[in-house]
């Protein structure tokens, strides 16, 4: 790649640094498309956000993408965020459009598209396992495809509060899965990131369903495995967070993302330890 006077700049801002594959994925996209343009992580703490935006906005960063834990806090900084964002509570794209900070939000999508590999999402019934933002974009997704959602987190009384605001037909705590219609489970919780926990015993993942997992490292996580001996279908988090990039990238460029090319990045970049 020759970075020269035009070359678009693109980036990430999350805290701590060091955990990102999306400068892989992204700069492999850019590649592919022939882009004049470069994508960096940029670690910035909490305390210096509202610099790093009045920075973007000076610079004239193409795209930003917001990460943790920012995707709340970026939201009174932008000339403009737009309906959906707006519900799901969080930004996680920052496009310049004729000069604006235009905010969105393409977690919900690549929530979506990740169970759309494996299955349509419209009358299905749909279990969230957690209660905070990732939990919100999922929710919001599949409503949005027409699921019915039901929220279940340790703490009832969050999944109650989410499931109340963006329109899931119950809630409750993680024991009452057993209990709960499910054709398709997500996890956005922690469990299972870097460890061999799961969310829910074995036992309760219903056996034909679609499992998605929000934790992509490992790859195969304790929750998957379960599902798959259960004769459950698995969909990996790498898939989440690489088709999130993608509509980004479809949201700034207008091109249509090479989305195995930065599938293949995104595994690269965790096979060299490049991040997690
Ligand atoms: P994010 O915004 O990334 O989704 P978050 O707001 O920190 O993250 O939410 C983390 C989720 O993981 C929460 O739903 C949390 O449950 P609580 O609301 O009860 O805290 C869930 N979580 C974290 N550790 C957990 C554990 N050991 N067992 C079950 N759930 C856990």
């Amino acid at each position: 790649m020759r970075i020269g006077a035009h070359t678009a700049t693109c980036g990430i801002v999350l805290h701590p640094a060091g955990h990102t594959r999306s400068p892989a994925m992204h700069n492999a996209a850019f590649a592919a498309l022939g882009l004049d343009a470069v994508y960096v992580a940029f670690d910035v703490p909490p305390a210096r956000l509202a610099e790093a935006v009045a920075g973007a906005r000076a610079l004239g960063l193409r795209q930003l993408a917001v990460s943790i834990p920012h995707k709340e806090a970026v939201i009174p900084l932008l000339d403009e965020v737009d309906e959906t964002a707006r519900r799901i509570g969080a930004v996680n794209t920052v496009t310049l459009r004729d000069g604006r900070l235009v905010g969105s939000n393409t977690d919900w999508i690549g929530a979506v598209r990740a169970l759309e590999r494996e299955t349509p999402l419209a009358g299905r019934r749909a279990v969230v396992l957690g209660a905070g933002g990732a939990a919100r974009a999922a929710v919001y997704g599949l409503r949005a495809r027409g699921a019915h959602v039901s929220v279940l987190n340790r703490t009832a009384a969050r999944a109650e509060a989410l499931a109340k605001e963006l329109g899931a037909e119950r809630a409750g705590p993680l024991a009452a899965l057993p209990d709960t219609p499910c054709d398709v489970l997500v996890n956005t919780t922690s469990v299972g990131l870097r460890e061999d926990a799961s969310p829910v015993p074995a036992g309760a993942i219903p056996a034909g369903c679609v499992v998605l997992d929000a934790v992509y490292d490992p790859p195969h996580t304790r929750l998957l495995r379960d599902a798959e001996a259960r004769g459950a279908r698995a969909v990996g988090g790498k898939w989440w967070l690489v088709l999130q990039g993608a509509e980004q990238l479809r949201l700034w460029t207008g091109c249509e993302p090479p989305i195995e090319v930065m599938a293949a990045a995104f595994d690269a970049a965790g096979a060299s330890g490049a991040g997690r």
